[in-house]
């Protein structure tokens, strides 16, 4: 199946923690910055993120409640019109996600197309919300996400060659345990702040059956301002 070229690019503690307090420590701050400009160096067209990143910081908050009786749009994707090839993947498989626009313009990256990915559980008039601000959607499973689906989708409707997977903990497990993912790129900041609660950057979620832990083979490591920039092809 056609697919595009996948990177899961996060940035973690010491001890591989993806939230938490540490990011906002004076330490973690080269990291960070680290971790904006290897964005770029990778240039991908598509960024993806889990529902729970999607409303840390992307989405306009959550749908309203009870959305009004409207016009039947068919459980079919949906493909808008963009006058960019940049695109924000927003995986929302219930439908929840608020939105003001199609678009997502955050500081110090280039203005992005939101691509929301539904599933079959998806209550029809989600779809009709979606419209009014002319936002694109895909069907990729019926009840959790068909990760292997989706990239199918983004490559042939978006002509997506290249996506990062960037989180949560949740989302970037689902396409490593599928095998989904090409390259793992982790800035690990020298920073810890002991959080037991806080996910880390491979989460499996309950309804995922068991596997074997997943190898993976050393690409490159380079010291980045007192961190580490880690490259790892995971083995297939
Ligand atoms: N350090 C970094 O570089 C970085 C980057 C991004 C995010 N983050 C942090 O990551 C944290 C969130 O991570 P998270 O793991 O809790 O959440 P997440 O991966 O952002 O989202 C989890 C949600 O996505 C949906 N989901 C995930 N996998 C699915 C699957 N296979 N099928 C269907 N739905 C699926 C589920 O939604 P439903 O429950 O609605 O079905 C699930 O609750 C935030 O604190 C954020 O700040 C850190």
């Amino acid at each position: 199946m056609e697919k595009p070229f996948v990177i899961c690019h996060m940035l973690t503690s010491l001890d591989g923690k993806i939230d938490g307090k540490y990011m906002s420590a004076p330490a973690c701050a080269p990291a960070l910055e680290k971790y904006g400009e290897i964005r770029g160096f990778y240039g991908c067209e598509a960024t993806l993120y889990g529902t729970t990143t999607m409303l840390g910081g992307y989405s306009a908050g959550r749908a309203p409640a009870n959305l009004p009786d409207s016009p039947d749009y068919p459980m079919e994707d949906y493909v808008a019109e963009s006058d960019v090839h940049n695109y924000i993947v927003s995986v929302d498989p219930a439908g929840v996600l608020g939105w003001e626009s199609k678009y997502i313009e955050k500081k110090g990256r280039p203005r992005a197309h939101v691509i929301e990915v539904l599933t079959e559980r998806v209550d029809p008039r989600y779809l009709a919300y979606l419209r009014q601000f002319d936002i694109s959607y895909v069907f990729a499973g019926e009840e959790h996400l068909d990760c292997a689906l989706l990239l199918h989708k983004l490559k042939t409707l978006f002509g997506i060659e290249k996506l990062m997977v960037a989180g949560g903990g949740l989302m970037n497990w689902s396409f490593a345990q599928a095998g989904l993912l090409d390259e793992v790129s982790i800035v690990m900041a020298p920073v810890a702040d002991g959080n037991t609660s806080a996910v880390s950057i491979f989460e499996k979620a309950d309804f995922l059956p068991e596997r074997e832990p997943l190898a993976f083979t050393m690409k490159e490591i380079e010291r980045i301002n007192g961190g580490l920039w880690l490259r790892y092809t995971p083995q297939k």
